[in-house]
């Protein structure tokens, strides 16, 4: 992040300018950094798209940017209406003060706002009703699903009931494409995606870390993405981009990633793979015609014939499914790691299917 040489929206490795299409800041908790803002300076100008992800419980860090770039990409993460949001996040009050924290912003000049749900079991069914209540106020609904990562320090999260959570998202599927925002249509095909990550298929396009994003760690540590921890490609405070982009270690990494069998469906990893791979700014041949065939057949009231796409009669089998640690009721509070330290090392097997 410190090291790239650059000029507006360029990065250059040797002679070769690349352009960085998205950068994102996500956390822990953004909001928490005393620099925040220098962080937005700085790399407001490097991409065509900035996003902070946060948990809008500090709107106040975010005023100062937001009124500088009305245009970066706010998301707070809300896990459903109040009651469902303040339980799964252990938020008090946490619902209200998102929202309206939100409409702050809004006031003050944000136009890219929006909040991000996690779907899990406990708040599937409040899906659509989230969707309806975000559009009616002009703010977006992204959307995820439950993984494990080294990034959220989770190994242990599965859907418990995977056919139920996977059947409610089809419903916001098809309001996507009722709209007429053709961001949402896409994003339908994403949720799409999602279907088949609570399901434990394989993904619907195959995974481009480390070729066409990549996850940098608080300690500048660069890794092919948010999820396994093997897939470290080096440290830009002691090596230069072109040093980690390219080389053996990168190709042996790449390698890794077109055979990883981990079938996350994150923003990140969903959004880039369904992006042509050449020409970033426009969509992948796929979910182009998905999105339209769908688009039209909502139109037309034919509804969409999902059992084309999705194979409902095979569900991921758990072998076990373990009770998800609850860290409400336990003193998690840890010291400050040092740069020095190895940071994910309680990471054993996880898997994401
Ligand atoms: C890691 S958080 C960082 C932003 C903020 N600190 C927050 O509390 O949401 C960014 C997004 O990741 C989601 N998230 C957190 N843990 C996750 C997990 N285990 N699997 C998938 N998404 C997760 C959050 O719900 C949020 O939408
Ligand atoms: S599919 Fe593999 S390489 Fe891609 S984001 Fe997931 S763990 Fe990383």
């Amino acid at each position: 992040m410190r090291t790239m040489k650059s000029s507006d929206n360029m990065i250059f490795l040797g002679n070769t300018a690349y352009n960085m299409l998205w950068d994102y800041i996500t956390g822990g908790e953004p909001t928490l950094r005393r620099d925040l803002e220098e962080i937005a300076d700085i790399l407001y100008p490097k991409a065509m798209q900035f996003e902070i992800s946060s948990n809008g419980l500090n709107v106040k860090k975010l005023e100062p940017i937001i009124k500088k770039y009305p245009d970066v990409k706010i998301r707070f993460s809300l896990e459903g209406f109040e009651l469902t949001n303040n339980k799964i996040r252990g938020e008090k009050d946490g619902f209200n003060k998102k929202v309206n924290g939100l409409l702050h912003l809004k006031e003050l000049g944000g136009t890219d706002l929006g909040f991000a749900i996690t779907i899990q079991d406990d708040n599937v069914t409040e899906l659509v009703e989230l969707f309806k209540f975000a559009s009616a106020q002009g703010f977006e609904l992204a959307t995820s699903t439950l993984h494990n990562g080294f990034q959220f320090h989770k190994s242990d999260n599965v859907p418990y009931d995977r056919l139920r959570v996977a059947k409610h998202i089809e419903g916001l599927i098809v309001e996507m494409l009722k709209t007429n925002n053709v961001k949402n249509w896409f994003r339908a095909y994403l949720n799409l995606g999602l279907i088949a990550k609570v399901l434990g298929h394989e993904r619907l396009i195959k995974c481009t870390a480390a070729t066409d994003f990549v996850f940098i760690d608080p300690w500048c540590d660069v890794f092919a993405c948010n999820v396994r921890p093997d897939l470290k490609m080096g440290n830009l405070e002691k090596q230069t981009w072109g040093e980690i982009l390219f080389g053996l270690k990168a190709d042996r990494i790449r390698k890794e990633v077109w055979n990883c069998k981990q079938n996350c469906w994150m923003v990140g990893s969903a959004k880039t793979a369904m992006r042509h791979p050449r020409y970033a700014k426009i969509p992948n041949g796929g979910p182009l015609l998905w999105v339209l065939k769908n688009k039209i057949r909502v139109l037309l009231g034919a509804g969409i014939n999902f059992e084309e796409y999705v194979d409902y009669s095979k569900v991921h089998h758990d072998d076990y499914v373990p009770k998800r640690d609850i860290f409400l009721t336990q003193n998690v509070k840890k010291r400050v790691q040092t740069k020095d330290e190895v940071h994910y090392d309680r990471f054993g097997e996880f898997f994401n299917s």
